[in-house]
């Protein structure tokens, strides 16, 4: 029988096929075993009935450990509820390999431990649906910049110089010099854009970060577009057009991912068709200290707002809880009852969590917003100030100079430099940095003084200055942060295969 993949089931309804895979799961019941079989293209329940199957294919099935291979014949017959919407009624079962006992139960591990086994992890059904995000993003970024007219042109990973601040380098040994691990390919964008017009580079970008956030990777892959001629606003104008095309995108191709990581979509299905707004750091100052409100909402108002909400159900759910776990023990309950209300018990104690972490997290962002320094850069905690107000992404430009990179073009006023900010909603904050260039070479050479960065590791940067210098924008997306919002994650670890980050090497 000719073997298929479990993404293929569809064109084969009631026909017998063969599928090969892994054992994601196995109930039995009497005389008949219940397998999640997983072959990488997706998720199918494979019933083996004592009645149906050989004395020896029903004994392979016994033999079948979590995560061992396997070979599974049978008749596809369509059944919504399934998941993948498909059930495998077998007929052979036989055996490749038969796994040791498999570290990762379904018992709730702690993240250092799945991080860990995160070779293993990331088989599991969360994992593999955010994969297949990243993958269909990835996609759709390239199909973005190619339909716009861009040329995808990458610049080398080992540098001589710093792009965003010398405190960030991992250093390395480049023939006895010393060389970086790239930070940012923009400033061989910048070139790569005066010879093609339009590029984008995509790759791994590194930065030392001796930070755990959740937003912080010490390893993390950048897209930079560049273009000539592009001022702040066409920059603008890009960025925005660039996120509703990969969220559109993403709608249409993933939503059985997004369901299985129980991504609620309608933040993104509503925000495709609304403008982003623009402010100005300016505005998004008083916005954050509470000065201007957005849509009759004040940011510290709502905030103290929502801490007495959050204390309000909390104490609630810790009731409920106690009630439910007692209920459990109550003898005579059925089976089925017991599992329904131990997902509802593990749910309230998710939330539970959640609602702790906002109850000490809210009045620091508070007290942050309150004491925000004009003039600084926008911390973690005022990004999520500002952003909870939105349902949108939203950009931030014309910032104090002072406290932004040294390649970014004086306003008119010179208080402020043309760079941009997007800031995502939902409290995830930064996911975009860019912003328009400086031309002026006298400017760009005060500001590489200010910034004590060697001038002649700059030298041929300045050339683009003097050999026919033209207005240009571009701006670097962080993919990782980008899925981590789309995705709704806790955290940028679980967007990328194997994350490098502050105290993690392997696997
Ligand atoms: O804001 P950043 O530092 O800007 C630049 O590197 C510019 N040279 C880009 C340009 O204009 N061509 O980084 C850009 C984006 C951030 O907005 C964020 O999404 C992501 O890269 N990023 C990180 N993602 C994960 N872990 C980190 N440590 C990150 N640092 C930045
Ligand atoms: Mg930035």
């Amino acid at each position: 029988m000719r073997a298929i993949y479990i993404t293929d089931l569809s064109g084969h309804a009631g026909e017998s096929v063969t599928l090969k895979g892994w054992t994601a799961n196995k109930r039995s019941g009497k005389g008949i075993y219940f397998i999640i079989l997983r072959d990488g293209t997706g998720f199918c329940q494979c019933v083996v009935d004592e009645k149906q199957v050989a004395a020896g294919d029903f004994e392979n099935a016994g033999k079948l450990t979590m995560e061992s291979s396997c070979i599974i014949s049978g008749k596809v017959v369509k059944d919504e509820r399934q998941i993948g919407g498909y059930e495998l009624q077998a007929r052979q079962v036989s055996i490749i390999s038969i796994a040791e006992e498999y570290p990762i139960s379904k018992k709730e591990h702690g993240v250092d431990f799945l991080m860990d086994k995160r070779h293993l992890w990331l088989r599991s059904q969360r994992q593999w649906a955010i994969l297949r995000i990243r993958n269909a993003m990835i996609f759709a970024i390239h199909r973005f910049f190619q339909q716009e007219g861009f040329v995808q042109a990458d610049a080398p990973i080992f540098t001589g110089n710093a792009v965003e601040g010398t405190s960030t380098l991992f250093e390395t040994d480049f023939y006895g010099k010393p060389a970086y691990l790239s930070q940012s390919g923009q400033l061989y964008g910048e070139a790569m854009a005066m010879a093609l017009g339009k590029i984008y580079t995509f790759g791994p970008t590194f930065r030392a970060e001796k930070s755990k956030t959740r937003r912080h990777l010490s390893e993390f892959w950048m897209i930079e577009p560049e273009m000539a001629f592009f001022d702040l606003d066409m920059n603008m104008d890009l960025i925005e057009s660039m996120l509703k095309f990969v969220i559109k995108a993403l709608l249409a191709e993933c939503s059985n991912e997004f369901k299985m990581i129980g991504r609620d979509t309608t933040i993104l299905e509503n925000l495709v068709d609304k403008k982003f707004p623009r402010l100005t750091y300016d505005e998004a100052v008083r916005i954050i200290k509470g000065e201007q409100d957005v849509n009759g909402k004040n940011a510290i108002i709502s905030l103290e707002e929502e801490l007495k909400l959050v204390q309000e159900k909390r104490a609630a759910i810790k009731v409920e809880i106690t009630d439910r776990e007692q209920k459990m023990t109550v003898p005579g309950m059925k089976k089925g009852e017991i599992a329904f209300n131990q997902t509802k018990i593990d749910n309230l104690k998710n939330e539970l969590k959640d609602l702790e972490e906002d109850e000490r997290n809210i009045p620091q962002w508070i007290n942050s917003a309150k004491t925000f320094e004009y003039g600084n850069d926008l911390g973690g905690s005022d990004e999520t100030v500002i952003t909870r107000l939105f349902d949108v992404p939203i950009l931030v430009y014309n910032w104090p100079h002072a406290v932004k990179a040294f390649y970014l073009k004086r306003d008119e006023d010179p208080r402020w430099a043309k760079g941009v900010d997007v800031l995502a909603p939902e409290g995830y904050g930064e996911i975009v940095g860019g912003g328009e260039r400086e031309t002026d070479i006298g400017l760009l050479t005060e500001k590489i003084i200010e910034h004590k960065l060697p001038m002649q590791a700059f030298e041929w940067y300045l050339d683009l200055r003097r050999f026919g210098s033209v207005p240009h924008s571009g701006f670097g997306l962080g993919l990782e942060r980008l899925i981590a919002w789309v995705c709704k994650l806790p955290h940028v670890r679980e967007t990328i295969p194997f994350p490098r980050m502050y105290g993690r090497l392997e696997p």
